[in-house]
């Protein structure tokens, strides 16, 4: 039996549901040419940082010190708003000369200021979407909730306002209300979400007394927060989940896939295992679908999604019942 994995995503048709996530691996040129050659079905460039685009901007502002006055600092960031990091702009325009996958750019951004603009840059450079990579870091008394959403939400409407490209964003799970969250994105003109991020990891080095950074890479039991989510938002507005976090193999696509995601982004499991992973998981999914008698993945999308469940309250669940699990 074929079994078609086609998917879309962003309104990009996908030839399977299996992207590389934005890593280090799709830094460079070799490394989009390498996952396309492996048969990913997107890729997602690594973000290109805030901070880069505004250490471009500095080092052109020192350039014009002697000059410094307003205008001249003013023209210079225009400038650099046009140019931006060039490196990143003219990745985007060799990969898409390169491979014939869809190409989304990304950004990593914590704040609504005038870089938004160089959004544009990317569009132009021919990115097929853009995802925001958006973490934001809740650190003082004054940073509620709500003016912690309300940031990401400038970013977005700026972003939104100035492409005309699909635009996902990229969060971490760990927001009050989630559910309200999403429907502010979807509300604010967003196409997709990722869900989840795995952020940089802090730890400590008791030898050194020092801190340093953790372990970097997921492990294959850390999909479950981004299943809960993608099941509970499935099917309440029209906005693309895309599954991200501990997916290393087919049985976990498929699970996210049946909780509603459209497609998945890979990361540890292709440094772990390297990128015969991808290969390996087409011919899997397709298996087990066949095994199934299912002839689609459209068919398996969102089956197990709140929405279509005959007991929508287990995925509220937060606690465990000794009845229900047999376990505790
Ligand atoms: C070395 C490394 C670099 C990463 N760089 C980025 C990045 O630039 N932008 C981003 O959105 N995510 C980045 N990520 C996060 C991954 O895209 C992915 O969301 C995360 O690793 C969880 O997926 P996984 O469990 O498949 O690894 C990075 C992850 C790793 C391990």
């Amino acid at each position: 039996m074929a079994v078609d994995l086609r998917t879309r995503y962003l309104g990009l048709e996908l030839a399977h549901p299996f992207i590389v996530a934005s890593s280090t691996l799709t830094a460079t040129l070799d490394g989009v040419k390498k996952a396309a050659e492996h048969g990913a079905s997107a890729i997602v460039l690594k973000s290109l940082f805030e901070e880069q685009i505004s250490a471009e901007l500095k080092k052109q502002e020192n350039q014009i010190d002697e000059l410094s006055h307003p205008e001249a600092v003013d023209y210079v960031q225009q400038m650099g708003m046009r140019i931006g990091p060039r490196e990143y702009v003219e990745l985007i325009k060799d990969a898409k000369k390169a491979v014939s996958i869809p190409v989304i750019a990304s950004i990593n951004c914590v704040s609504a200021s005038w870089w938004t603009e160089y959004a544009k840059e990317l569009e132009l450079a021919g990115a097929d979407a853009l995802e925001l990579n958006i973490g934001i870091m809740p650190q003082g008394k004054e940073d509620t909730a709500s003016h912690i959403e309300d940031q990401l939400y400038k970013i977005i409407d700026k972003v939104v306002a100035l492409v005309r490209i699909p635009v996902s964003v990229k969060l971490g799970p760990y927001f009050t209300s989630l559910s309200h969250v999403a429907h502010e994105c979807f509300r604010r003109g967003v196409k997709g979400l990722v869900l989840f991020n795995r952020f940089y990891q802090l730890d400590i080095s008791l030898e050194a007394m020092s801190l340093k950074g953790g372990v970097a890479f997921s492990n294959p039991n850390d999909y479950t927060t981004s299943l809960r989510w993608i099941s509970i938002l499935h099917g309440r507005n029209a906005l693309d989940l895309c599954a991200s976090t501990g997916i290393h193999d087919a049985q976990t696509a498929l699970k996210l896939i049946a909780s509603g995601a459209s497609a998945v982004e890979l990361c540890s499991t292709l440094y772990k295992n390297g990128y015969k992973v991808i290969q390996e998981m087409i011919q899997e999914s397709s298996n087990w679908l066949a095994s199934k008698g299912i002839a689609s993945l459209s068919e398996l999308k969102g089956k197990l999604s709140q929405k279509t469940s005959p007991q929508p309250e287990a995925y509220d669940r937060v606690q465990y019942i000794k009845a229900l699990t047999g376990m505790y």
